[in-house]
């Protein structure tokens, strides 16, 4: 099936320069995000997956699973439902949960549909885990992405 793209106006208050945009299936990294966006009084974007994951989709014990399958395909790239209008913001954090180490896909369709306007601003990778660090998600978009401003990241488990 093919999923229309909407391309929807983002209402960014004048001053603001600051964008946390995140992914989050399960609500904690929203919760994180929120945190984030309200230090920094930043704007704060969902970046929501054209069709949402399921709880059976985000079984990782099942190797045919949604993001299993999603997962072991470097080359995967979730449609998402929304695009987000980054051209205000210099800064960007940038929030995901850590899937197998690294970051969901969905990420990187994210940072695929908004290159290149992204070169040039600051991006600071941030995520919640079970237990994993953020150090190899941040390897790898440094290596996926080497043109972009990737800056330290922040693993956000504890409130
Ligand atoms: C498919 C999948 C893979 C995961 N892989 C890891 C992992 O490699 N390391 C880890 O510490 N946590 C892992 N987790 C746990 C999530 O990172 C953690 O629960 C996160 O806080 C969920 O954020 P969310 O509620 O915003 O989706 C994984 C969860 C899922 C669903």
């Amino acid at each position: 099936m093919v999923l229309a793209l909407v391309c929807a106006a983002m209402m960014t208050p004048m001053n603001a320069k600051t964008l946390v945009a995140y992914f989050s299936a399960t609500g904690t990294t929203k919760a994180a995000a929120a945190r984030l966006a309200k230090q920094h009084n930043a704007v704060l974007w969902e970046i929501e997956p054209a069709e949402k994951y399921t709880a059976e989709d985000l079984d990782w014990r099942n190797s045919k699973s949604r993001s299993s399958i999603e997962m072991n395909d470097p080359e995967e790239r979730p449609m998402i439902k929304r695009c987000t209008n980054i051209t205000p913001y210099d800064t960007i954090y940038v929030g995901f949960p850590i899937w197998w180490g690294i970051c969901p896909r969905i990420i990187n369709s994210w940072l695929d549909n908004n290159e290149p306007q992204l070169e040039g601003k600051t991006l600071i990778p941030f995520a919640t885990s079970g237990s994993s660090g953020i150090e190899e998600a941040e390897a790898y978009l440094k290596k996926t992405y080497p043109s972009l401003k990737w800056r330290k990241g922040l693993l956000l488990n504890k409130q």
